[in-house]
């Protein structure tokens, strides 16, 4: 077996990490686990993150792998359970997770806003197109000093937007001074909600809030996707937009990805 065997698979060299969305189920976990330690291996990657069907994981967490995170919807049908397999034995462990505990603890103890700030009358929101894309790729790297995914690259922004992601902006004086990214996956029927950024002169307007809802009609009329968010465990901002918008914390990926100049533990949040 080849990581083509593997529907959707990747390595994932800016953060180490060998990224598997599904795989044949007609193979035993056992053998699964096996090659794909091996594949990472060879390719000097630290950790596996894994999509597992919920009956699957017992025997992945034989074979050393971790379950990290659940989605938890239609658990026999789709791959609902993010599991992790660490190479690397420092990155299995992250020194944040008391102060990130805490954080989560602040975030949900205040019950959810009741809705988003009102919208400045200087403040115009709109989906986007692949014309916005160096608008998105310069707030992006104005915003984080490393990141997941080559946004520095406007084409790859525009790559996304052919594959069928959506974006939505906030402007100002026609700057772009927020931004919100959806990711459709019609094999899985779930949308990852990333890509969220706020300059800081224009925080305090719920303009995450505001774009992310822009976005959600856009998403349901591709049919009933589930919604899910991976914030970093150290946001305050990030996570409390999360809970305002009505999505459930479902678990911690540790040292999941490179993002703003370090590995980062990445709070799973989902919505039904
Ligand atoms: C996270 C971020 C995108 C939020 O942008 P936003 O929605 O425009 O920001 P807002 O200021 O309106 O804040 C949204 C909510 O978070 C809360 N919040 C923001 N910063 C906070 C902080 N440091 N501590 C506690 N709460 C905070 C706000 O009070 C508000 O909640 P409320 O409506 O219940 O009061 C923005 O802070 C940002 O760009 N941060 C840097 C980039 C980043 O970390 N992105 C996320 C990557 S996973």
């Amino acid at each position: 077996m080849s990581l083509c065997d593997f529907p959707g698979a990747y390595e994932d060299k800016l953060n180490r990490r060998l990224v598997v969305p599904a795989y044949p189920r007609s193979v035993p976990p056992a053998a699964l686990a096996a090659r794909l330690v091996s594949i990472a291996n060879r390719r000097r990657l630290d950790k596996i993150w894994l999509w597992s069907f919920s009956a699957d994981a017992p025997a992945f967490e034989n074979e050393g792998f971790q379950v990290e995170a659940v989605t938890a919807e239609a658990p026999e049908q789709k791959p609902t359970v993010s599991m992790a397999y660490f190479l690397d034995a420092a990155r299995a462990v992250s020194q944040h997770t008391d102060l990130e505990d805490k954080i989560l603890t602040t975030v949900c103890r205040q019950s959810p806003a009741a809705g988003p700030k009102p919208l400045p009358a200087e403040v115009a929101i709109r989906l986007l197109s692949t014309g916005d894309a160096g608008a998105i790729s310069r707030l992006l790297q104005k915003m984080f000093s490393t990141y997941p995914a080559p946004v520095s690259d406007p084409g790859y922004i525009q790559k996304l937007m052919r594959k069928g992601c959506l974006f939505a902006g906030a402007f100002s004086k026609h700057c772009l001074v927020s931004v919100v990214g959806a990711y459709p996956e019609s094999r899985w029927q779930r949308c990852e909600i990333t890509d969220c950024a706020t300059l800081p002169a224009y925080r305090g307007m719920s303009l995450i809030n505001r774009l992310a809802g822009l976005l959600e009609p856009a998403v349901r009329e591709k049919g009933p996707y589930t919604l899910y968010s991976l914030a970093r465990a150290g946001s305050c901002g990030m996570n409390r937009v999360l809970f305002n918008l009505g999505y459930r914390f479902q678990g911690r990926l540790i040292n999941n990805c490179h993002i703003g100049g370090r590995f980062e533990d990445m709070n799973l949040w989902v919505r039904h």
